[in-house]
């Protein structure tokens, strides 16, 4: 299958110095390993187990579930990160690495493939330039590939607090031995997206990039997965597993589950309030 083109602030904010500043320069073994044992206890996750890490980036995840033992797949739309994926892959995986280039709007896989579909590390969300919103598309690709009664765990930005971060601090600066970060921020609050304008600076050469992110409130969500035949089962704050609380909680960790025919109308009708 043709895999869709690039956006240009796609290929630029996720390039090379993306790469070298998350997968090597700031790369936590321990932390990656903790979110991954969560989602496995979490989604109750077995060997053999058929997951796909959405928009996989260069691995990080995936890696570890490969490990684990999971049947995993990653997809992402850049290649250079599949790449460098394939690289870091137990070698038994190497000779047909389990990775797939393509986007999220249009998943290359059969009707019910996954029992588990994850969105780690704020990959839902983003806006296009000049495209219109593709999260009821990915949600319906979501629902579309996994199985019945498969879960579906959505890791996305927790809006009070990052909103309260723009006002306070709408300038970041991240550094380590070999790097800088320097980012600026904005909100509009009319079309609720974050707006992030990035500068990283490696050993002194640097690169300009940016992105556009649409911040959700947990009912805003909610409603999107209903829409998408998707029931909402359990939200948690971080990956200690802690209960979700709007006003602090780091992120919004959203667990959605596909029910079966009967449930899928229960649900479209049902008013549940958060
Ligand atoms: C913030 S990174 C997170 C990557 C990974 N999940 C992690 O935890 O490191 C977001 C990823 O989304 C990918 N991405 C953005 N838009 C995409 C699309 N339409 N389809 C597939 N991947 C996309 C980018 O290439 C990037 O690797």
């Amino acid at each position: 299958m043709k895999y869709s083109t690039v956006d240009e602030w796609q290929g630029r904010y996720f390039g090379e110095a993306y790469l070298e500043i998350y997968a090597r320069l700031m790369y936590e073994r321990k932390k990656v390993l903790r979110e991954v044992d969560f989602i496995q206890n979490a989604l109750h996750l077995k060997k053999g187990s058929r997951i796909l890490d959405l928009a996989c980036g260069f691995g990080k995840h995936l890696v570890f579930f490969l490990k684990k033992g999971l049947c995993a797949f990653g997809l992402d739309i850049m290649h250079p990160y599949l790449r460098y994926a394939m690289g870091k892959m137990p070698v038994t995986f190497r000779k047909k690495p389990p990775l797939v280039i393509g986007t999220m709007t249009r998943l290359p896989f059969q009707e019910e493939t996954f029992e588990a579909i994850v969105s780690l590390f704020n990959s839902f969300g983003y806006r296009p330039m000049d495209a219109p919103d593709p999260d009821m598309a990915i949600l319906r690709e979501v629902a579309r590939v996994l199985r019945t009664g498969g879960q579906f765990l959505v890791e996305v930005p927790n809006k009070q607090p990052v909103i309260k971060m723009v006002r306070t601090t709408p300038q970041t600066i991240q550094c380590g031995r070999d790097f800088l970060i320097h980012e600026f921020w904005d909100y509009d609050t009319q079309w609720k997206i974050l707006f992030n304008r990035t500068f990283f600076n490696i050993r002194g050469g640097i690169t300009e990039a940016g992105y556009c992110l649409r911040l959700f409130t947990l009912r805003e969500l909610t409603a999107l997965f209903q829409n998408a035949g998707l029931g909402v089962q359990r939200i948690f704050g971080d990956y200690d597993g802690a209960e979700y609380d709007r006003a602090i909680s780091p992120m919004m960790l959203v667990i959605g589950e596909k029910p079966g025919r009967q449930r899928v109308k229960a649900l479209s009708h049902g008013k549940r309030q958060y």
